[in-house]
């Protein structure tokens, strides 16, 4: 694989950072994952708007304009000969000596890769997924997409280790999202119900499209927080991100969603979002 790092394209096996960095040393840093279907990027614009919103939370410069951050993802596409799969970027603080406060003139560090991967034809599109609900013990900026992801790897690790596909955090009873995409559910009435966006959420690009593309397709979208109690007796439930678009998920702690297969709403949606994504 060809990886980017601060402006060379080099294989992974030369790429360098410094062992200050504060990516490395305090997750001082930010990062986007965008999908590749046909070699072509989803909802680029999107990704940059969250990135901008992200370093402009956290007071980081940027590493490059925009216009340069699109030619290095489109290089890295080409190099890598990247038809359907993701590509990572990362953009760090940079290095500089151990210290709370942020370092003045710190160049910040970008790194890219990319992973080749089904993602139209999955096993979870079509069988579905199974979750747990499991307690959210991040911080409380969830909305900016920072890399201190150890608290979502544990709560994915739980799912895992119960025999499970994935884990739905939940604070006081009511879900906030999934260890990496946000969560969503279809009522009796099918209305997709999924939480309104706060520091409490990822406000996810994918989510943000299936919500549009729901309502062109005049499904009713309902923005609110909903129970665990409420999703286990959903009609439908289902999970978004830009590495699983529309997932459907049939269990949740054991109950199955519905009769227990992808339902309706969920293949719809999955379907419209690949087709406008091509
Ligand atoms: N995760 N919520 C969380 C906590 C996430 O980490 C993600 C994305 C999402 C979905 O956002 P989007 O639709 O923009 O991908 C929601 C990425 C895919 C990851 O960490 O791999």
């Amino acid at each position: 694989r060809i990886v980017y790092v601060n402006g060379d394209y080099v294989p992974e096996a030369e790429a360098k950072i410094s062992v200050f960095d504060r990516g490395f040393l305090m997750a001082d840093g930010v990062y986007e994952v965008t999908s590749v279907l046909a070699g072509r990027m989803i909802d680029f614009a999107a990704h940059m708007a969250r990135l901008r919103r992200s370093l402009a939370e956290l007071e980081m410069d940027a590493p490059a304009g925009e216009a340069e951050l699109e030619a290095i993802h489109r290089e890295m596409i080409a190099r890598n000969a990247l038809e359907e799969g993701m590509i990572y970027m990362q953009v760090t603080r940079g290095a500089a000596d151990r210290d709370f406060t942020y370092p003045e003139g710190a160049e910040p560090s970008l790194v890219l890769f990319t992973q080749a991967r089904p993602l139209r034809d999955t096993a979870g599109a079509r069988n579905g997924i199974r979750v747990i609900t499991v307690p959210d013990i991040r911080w409380a900026r969830r909305d900016i997409k920072t890399v201190q992801l150890l608290a979502p790897s544990m709560c994915k690790m739980a799912a895992k280790t119960a025999g499970v596909d994935d884990a739905w955090m939940q604070e006081d009873g009511v879900v906030t999202e999934g260890t990496s995409n946000n969560a969503c559910i279809v009522t009796a009435e099918g209305t997709v119900v999924t939480r309104d966006l706060s520091s409490d959420i990822l406000h996810g690009i994918t989510r943000a499209a299936v919500l549009r593309f729901a309502r062109e397709a005049q499904v009713k979208v309902e923005e609110r927080a909903f129970t665990v109690e409420e999703a286990r007796a959903a009609a439908e439930a289902f999970v978004t991100s830009a590495s699983s678009f529309v997932t459907p998920v049939v269990e949740i702690d054991g109950t199955a969603i519905g009769d227990g297969t992808p339902g309706p709403v969920a293949r719809r949606l999955r379907d419209i979002y690949i087709e406008e994504s091509l």
